[in-house]
């Protein structure tokens, strides 16, 4: 038993949590067990919920600066979790992720500009890249029986023959939960210097490795790397504080951070509220402990949805393991259904909501990808209702 509780189920229908609140929008159903959008349902470690209280508590929410030890304990956390070393100088904070590609997209890019992906992935790259006017060029990854590979020659005939302006990576990469290797990581990184494209690494999920495996930052493995990379992180993944609203960038390149960094400044976006800040530090600071107990459980219910789906499935559903997070890739092709019925199996027999593999690009169809960062008992209740639809018995509707 460890100290924190992973397995009380915590109410989050009334919080305004996209994940429970827009069922009716993302899914035309609201009876569904949510097991989407990639929050967790866990409460995050006492000591977060202490420092904001704290602040709460002070009843004046005037302009906040930034506190001095925030890049200081992001560094910190950063030399001590991954071993990587940057300075305070080398950081700007970033309101999320998303808009940090956003950010970079503007600042770097032109419309027209060409910028790499590699579907499936993270389904906002897309949308970020042609609704700033740019263009897709998608490289998709190889897979494979147990997991799924760069095509890094692929990507070097693709980065010499468009001429692409950026390449968004994807570190670990979601939706398979992959961590690419040091080796891969310096290939991409020479490709990319070699060419001149900017490589925005995206590593959200880069604290949530499984099983003690090391993350590689993009920006650890050469000087190539650091020529060509712009690094994102987030406590958001790793600590359950996405509605913080707090991510950080790190650049290596002295032109390249001067150029962001000032533009940055400039448009004020890189001015966080106070709550992201104190929320961060806290996490950073005191949610190791709470981190370690998280993955353990995560990594249970990996391994317990992937022996169950099997069983259950007779070996239709079949999980490809991720190395990192909390997400599975579900690959349902076993079943024989075309997209269509795949939806329907999910949403209307089973009532399930799961993201869709097709909104991570084409090669997503035929997959799932099931959120398992929740008690082990909603993981029960979303086996046995795949259990009863495969059994062609509708799950019965609640009352
Ligand atoms: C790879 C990846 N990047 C970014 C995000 C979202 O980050 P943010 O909420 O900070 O924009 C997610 C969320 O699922 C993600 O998986």
């Amino acid at each position: 038993m460890g100290k924190y509780d992973f397995n009380s189920v915590i109410d989050r229908s009334h919080s305004d949590a996209i994940k429970y609140c827009e069922l009716n929008k993302w899914f035309d159903a609201d009876n569904l067990l949510p097991m989407w959008i990639a929050d967790m349902d866990f409460c995050v470690c006492p000591e977060i919920t202490e420092a904001l209280q704290r602040r709460i508590s002070h009843r004046v929410y005037g302009y906040a600066s930034t506190p001095c030890d925030f890049f200081p304990t992001i560094a910190d956390w950063l030399r001590r979790r991954h071993e990587f070393e940057t300075t305070p100088e080398e950081m700007t904070y970033i309101p999320g992720i998303v808009k940090g590609i956003g950010f970079v997209i503007n600042r770097f890019c032109k419309p027209g500009d060409k910028i790499v992906i590699q579907p499936p992935v993270y389904h906002p790259f897309k949308r970020l890249i042609e609704g700033n006017d740019c263009v897709v060029l998608n490289n998709p990854l190889l897979r494979y029986e147990e997991s799924y590979e760069m095509d890094v020659d692929g990507l070097e005939e693709i980065i010499r023959r468009e001429h692409p302006r950026m390449m968004i990576l994807c570190n670990p990469h979601n939706p398979i939960g992959i961590q690419w290797s040091r080796e891969t990581l310096g290939r991409v990184a020479d490709i990319c210097a070699e060419e001149g494209v900017i490589v925005v690494s995206d590593e959200i999920h880069g604290d949530l490795m499984l099983g003690g495996k090391p993350h590689i930052p993009y920006l650890s493995v050469s000087e190539n790397a650091r020529r060509t990379g712009i690094m994102l992180g987030a406590p958001s993944k790793t600590f359950n504080v996405p509605g913080l609203v707090s991510s950080w960038c790190v650049i290596k390149d002295e032109a390249m951070r001067k150029s962001f960094f000032e533009w940055m400044e400039n448009n004020e976006f890189n001015a966080p509220t106070c709550f992201a800040t104190i929320g961060t530090i806290a996490a950073y600071n005191h949610g190791e402990e709470w981190l370690g107990e998280a993955l353990e459980y995560i990594q249970d219910n990996i391994d317990y949805v992937t022996e169950e789906l099997k069983r259950i499935s007779d070996g239709r559903i079949k999980v490809y393991r991720p190395q990192a997070s909390f997400l599975i890739w579900l690959d349902c092709r076993g079943l024989g259904m075309n997209h269509e019925q795949l939806m329907h199996f999910f949403i209307k027999d089973a009532k399930l909501a799961l993201n869709d593999g097709a909104m991570f690009g084409t090669e997503g169809e035929g997959f799932m990808r099931m959120n398992v960062a929740t008690p082990r008992s909603v993981i029960d209740e979303s086996l046995s209702r795949i259990g009863h639809a495969l059994a062609g018995c509708k799950v019965k509707e609640k009352a």
